[in-house]
């Protein structure tokens, strides 16, 4: 029997059928590795247009994570049309409306920007003045929370929906086509017994660790640091709701309260920095004797007693540009297939809006049949270029920033001054960076257009606050400023070219 024809037969079962199919002869329309934070909402949108999914995870125990804590607005919009809003209720969540970045003790407050509009391609921006703050216009928030709790809500989304079933298994193989390699399911461990899961199609989303991207890429994830989290207890921020950016001699510290009583603190520390090496005193060295002294005043006491009681936990930041796969039968998303430094916290937003998009683009109208891999594949090359739009603004602006805000040379410390001065600015110079970092203006321009506003702004001061004998040595070292600024985008730009 063709594909096909064996389609149609599951297409005029009912859902109790559909139902018995996955459940005793495990077959689906999807296979989804990974229940986590694309895998859920995937699953529940898919299942909402009456697919019949398979949703596989390795353990439904409520996981305890320094990721995913703190969704952007461009995030909250996303679960919102996914329908999956209520996720964000009863788990203590905190609003977030906007950032207060903090440079050498210096504040700015950041708020996300008037008129949550989306702009779409061509459209005009509206401007967002400073006249126009203060006014009862509704602003985009984000949200913070603690990852396992919104998780579990999540996947209980996911047990509910009865076009979904949730299995917990650990995925260890993919199982191939004898003749042309096309995924056909996954082998997966239940209980300590191997068994296998069928689907039309297999999407891979087990996370940062992909242990299947290896598979389908050769290219590594690049990693130049690590976060490393602290849980404070009723810490007293600076401007409460807000996330909070310390900048520094050091890389950038992030404060944002994930509870009524709990704050998270992740502090960036780069592969092999002196202050963190163990003959300095390890990480725990590093905290009291750098990270401390650099935190505002009022944060001291409980980061310092998160130190001495806490377990130090750390996660890789990494980079991996997206790619379409060309595996017949297999999709892969989320961490598994693209990644950027979590310093702006977009992960999760990405992998909503993915799933957005994802839906649309492979709705049961336009791909029908999941089996149809000539249509799934052209559809998914479509995806890689229109999901750009807001992903690679969100990759780009925080590989930037991160190089920015983790200067360690003269000409980078220039531009993170620059960059702050620019924040002082206001108004637009506010409100398109901000935009742009909370997923709410999605076009990749006005990313280029604030970053080079941004190294013109930093090129100016660096000539102009010199004194009139230093200023024509500085004029030429703006050169290098400016060449600098080339160096920590364009690579980046250019990793979003790719197929
Ligand atoms: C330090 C740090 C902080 C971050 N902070 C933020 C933030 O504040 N805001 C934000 O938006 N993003 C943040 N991110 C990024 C965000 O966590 C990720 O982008 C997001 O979780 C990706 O979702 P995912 O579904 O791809 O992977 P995950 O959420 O990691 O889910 C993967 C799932 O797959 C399961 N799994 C793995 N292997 C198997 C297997 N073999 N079989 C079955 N199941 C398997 C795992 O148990 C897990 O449940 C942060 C990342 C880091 C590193
Ligand atoms: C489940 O799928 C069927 C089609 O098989 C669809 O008609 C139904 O609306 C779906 N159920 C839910 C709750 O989304």
């Amino acid at each position: 029997m063709s594909h096909e024809s064996q389609y149609t037969l599951k297409r005029i079962t009912t859902d109790d059928q559909a139902k018995n199919e996955r459940e005793i002869h495990h077959e689906a329309e999807v296979v989804i590795i990974g229940a986590g934070i694309l895998g859920c909402a995937l699953a529940v949108a898919l299942g909402d247009q009456g697919r019949s999914v398979i949703l596989l995870e390795k353990s439904l125990k409520e996981p305890d994570r320094i990721v995913g804590e703190l969704l952007q607005p461009g995030g909250v919009q996303a679960l919102e049309k996914l329908g999956l809003r209520d996720c964000l209720e009863e788990i203590d969540a905190i609003k977030v409306y906007g950032y207060d970045v903090i440079y050498y003790g210096e504040e700015v407050r950041i708020p996300y920007p008037e008129n949550a509009r989306e702009v779409e391609d061509g459209e005009a921006e509206e401007s967002n003045t400073d006249e126009m703050r203060g006014t009862k216009r509704k602003r985009p928030e984000g949200r913070s929370f603690h990852h396992g709790r919104f998780i579990q809500r999540l996947r209980q989304k996911a047990i509910q929906q009865p076009n979904v079933s949730v299995v917990e298994a650990t995925a260890t193989d993919l199982v191939r086509s004898g003749y042309d390699d096309q995924i056909l399911g996954v082998q997966a461990t239940v209980n300590g017994e191997s068994d296998s899961f069928f689907g039309g199609l297999t999407i891979i989303a087990d996370g940062y660790n992909s242990k299947f991207r290896k598979e389908f890429r050769i290219d590594e994830p690049v990693r130049r640091s690590k976060f490393w989290g602290l849980e404070l207890i009723d810490a007293d921020l600076p401007m409460p709701c807000h996330g909070h950016v310390v900048l520094g001699e050091g890389a950038p510290v992030l404060l944002y309260q994930i509870g009524t009583h709990e704050t998270r603190a992740l502090v960036d520390i780069p592969d092999n920095l002196p202050s963190a090496s163990v003959a300095a005193g390890g990480v725990k060295g590093h905290l009291k004797n750098v990270v401390v002294p650099s935190l505002p005043e009022s944060v001291r006491p409980a980061f310092e007693a998160a130190i001495d009681r806490d377990r130090l936990r750390s996660m890789p930041n990494s980079f991996l540009p997206p790619t379409t796969n060309k595996t017949p039968g297999l999709i892969l998303l989320g961490d598994a297939m693209n990644m950027r430094h979590p310093l702006t916290g977009g992960g999760m937003t990405v992998a909503f809006n993915d799933v957005v998009l994802f839906t649309e683009l492979l709705s049961p109208k336009e791909v029908p049949l999941f089996e149809n891999t000539t249509l799934v594949r052209k559809q998914m090359r479509t995806f890689h270029w229109r999901r750009k739009g807001l992903t690679s603004v969100i990759n780009i602006l925080a590989q930037a920033l991160y190089s920015l805000f983790a200067a360690d040379d003269a000409q980078l410390k220039a531009l993170q001054m620059g960059c702050f001065e620019y924040f002082k600015l206001g108004g637009q110079c506010v409100d398109g960076p901000v935009g742009l970092l909370g997923g709410i203006i999605r076009r990749p321009f006005v990313l280029f257009y604030h970053f080079f506003a941004v190294a013109l702004y930093a090129i100016w001061i660096y000539i102009t606050s010199a004194s009139l004998l230093a200023m024509p040595l500085r004029a030429v070292g703006s050169v290098g400023v400016f060449w600098k600024a080339c160096v920590v985008i364009f690579p980046y730009i250019f990793s979003e070219l790719r197929t």
